[in-house]
Order: C-alpha cells, then sequence, then structure tokens
C-alpha cells in the first residue's frame, strides 16, 4: 500500500489518498480543537492513542454485524480504511442529558434518556454544525430517505453494541457523533470512534473521561482516553515508557 497525495487536513485527522483509488490512509495528529477550532492544543500521545482506541472500536462493532470503513493499522498513528462518499451529517445520540440539549432545552444534566434521543447536524463548521431533521436532508438532497432510515437502523444498533461494551468496563456512554458514507451501493460507518466524539462518565462516580476534560480544562485528557482504552482492552504502550 502506497501513501500518495494529502486529500485532506481536518482538525484531528489527516486524509491521504493511496495506489488503490478505494482505499484511504487516516492519521490520526495529536491536534485536539473545541468550541469549533477556538480552542486547540497539542497532546502528546493523543493519535497514537484515539488510532488504536479506533481500531478496536471498530473491530467491535465490525464483530457485532456493523459494516465499517475500517480495514486495518499501518503505522502507531495511521489506519487503512475504505474510501468512502461521506455524507454531509453527523449522527448524535444521546443516552443521559448533558452538552448542548441542556443548553438548548433547559433540561437538567445527568438525566437517564429513555428512549435515547437522536439528532442530526450538517457538517458544516462555518455555520456551527446546525441541527437539522428529516426534511432539510430530503430537501437539500444531503442523503435519500433509505439512507437516513439506514443511519437511524445502524445507530440504534451501534448504541445497543456500545452501551453493553462501555457499561461491562464501568462506564457510561452518555453520548456521542457518528458519521456513515457511501460505498459501493452500501452504507458504512466512517470517521472514528474515539473519546474525540463522546462522552463518557465513570459509572460510579461519574468523572468524565473524554474530551469534555479537554473543553472544561480539567487536565488529564489523554491519560483519561488510556484509562477508557485500559478498561475496554485496548492495547496501548505503557504511557510511562
Ligand atoms: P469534525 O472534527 O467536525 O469531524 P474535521 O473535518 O475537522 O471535522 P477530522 O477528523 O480532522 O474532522 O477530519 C477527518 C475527515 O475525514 C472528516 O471530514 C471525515 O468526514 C473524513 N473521513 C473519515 N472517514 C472517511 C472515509 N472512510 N472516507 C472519506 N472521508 C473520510
Ligand atoms: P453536543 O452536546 O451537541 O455538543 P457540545 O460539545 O457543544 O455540548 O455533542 C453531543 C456529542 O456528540 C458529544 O459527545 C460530542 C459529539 N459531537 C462531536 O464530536 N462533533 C460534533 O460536531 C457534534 C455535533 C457532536
Amino acid at each position: 500500500m502506497k501513501k500518495l497525495a494529502e486529500l485532506y487536513a481536518g482538525k484531528a485527522k489527516t486524509v491521504y489518498t493511496t495506489n488503490d483509488p478505494d482505499q484511504l490512509i487516516l492519521h490520526f495528529r495529536n491536534d485536539t480543537s473545541a468550541f469549533d477550532g477556538e480552542k486547540i492544543a497539542q497532546l502528546d500521545r493523543k493519535g497514537m492513542v484515539n488510532n488504536r482506541f479506533n481500531a478496536f472500536m471498530m473491530q467491535q462493532l465490525e464483530a457485532a454485524g456493523i459494516p465499517t470503513h475500517f480495514d486495518k493499522i499501518l503505522s502507531d498513528e495511521e489506519s487503512l480504511v475504505k474510501n468512502l462518499e461521506m455524507l454531509p451529517i453527523e449522527c448524535v445520540v444521546r443516552n443521559i442529558s448533558t452538552g448542548s440539549l441542556v443548553r438548548r432545552l433547559g433540561v437538567e444534566d445527568g438525566l437517564d434518556l429513555e428512549p435515547p434521543i437522536f439528532e442530526f447536524f450538517l457538517k458544516n463548521d462555518e455555520l456551527h454544525d446546525p441541527m437539522i431533521n428529516d426534511y432539510h436532508i430530503i430537501t437539500f438532497n444531503w442523503a435519500s430517505q433509505p439512507e437516513i432510515e439506514r443511519m437511524k437502523d445502524l445507530t440504534f444498533r451501534i448504541n445497543d453494541i456500545l452501551k453493553k461494551l462501555f457499561f461491562d468496563a464501568g462506564l457510561l456512554l452518555v453520548d456521542y457523533k457518528l458519521e456513515f458514507g457511501r460505498y459501493q451501493g452500501e452504507l458504512l460507518l466512517g470517521d472514528e470512534f474515539t473519546p474525540d466524539g463522546c462522552r463518557l462518565w465513570d459509572a460510579k462516580t461519574r468523572e468524565k473521561l473524554d474530551k469534555d476534560r479537554f473543553r472544561q480544562g480539567l487536565g488529564g485528557v489523554v491519560e483519561a482516553y488510556e484509562e477508557v482504552g485500559r478498561r475496554l482492552g485496548v492495547e496501548l504502550p505503557s504511557s510511562k515508557a
């Protein structure tokens, strides 16, 4: 597999083309951003930790029957994935109320949400990722009706799988964001599943073990990601090395 040109540099990952047009390389960088890129930092080891964390999660999901773009890890910070035509949509699921839901609706923080809440956001940094619904998606042709149904179906199946996976590791999966893309007539889960794109709380203490540590300046960001990885059984080299 030959890495060719840089296709896209996002806020946390860089995407490269390869000699196979159906495959891309995702490079997980140490860059971290929050509040639409207003707060940025370099966090030592984060790229490596997220690359391995993501590989573990994608493999768990594949094993449970979810089609994903993940192929294999190539190096500490790089993975090989299928080249998807990404939908410009973010699927958010909330199992516990917090974050923008609480700000938007004035509901109490930390409530169990039953049934879980599903929200679509438009992937558009300039517009600050506004919330959208099925009608916007159809009218503006961001995805088809069957694709909307498929995203919802896959997202709720993923929720059942991941809630249990994290709960068994003493963690609450509070909320998270997924992205899907088209590949040979099918929708696959793309992008990443790491503590950068979800909220995870310790089940007993409700301590935050995700990117909120960075957003809120709590420190120990990568250490928290590693703690989550350790509880799940993700293979990570010792941080004391
Ligand atoms: P955000 O942080 O809001 O997700 P970003 O573009 O800054 O936006 P990065 O994670 O830095 O995010 O960039 C990775 C980009 O690669 C994203 O735009 C994502 O949609 C895209 N991407 C992820 N997986 C694939 C794939 N398999 N094929 C094509 N593009 C992909
Ligand atoms: P949300 O509460 O809407 O955002 P905020 O961080 O502004 O309070 O986010 C819900 C979850 O989805 C949270 O775990 C972060 C994740 N998410 C992303 O990672 N990227 C996004 O662009 C969006 C909209 C959400």
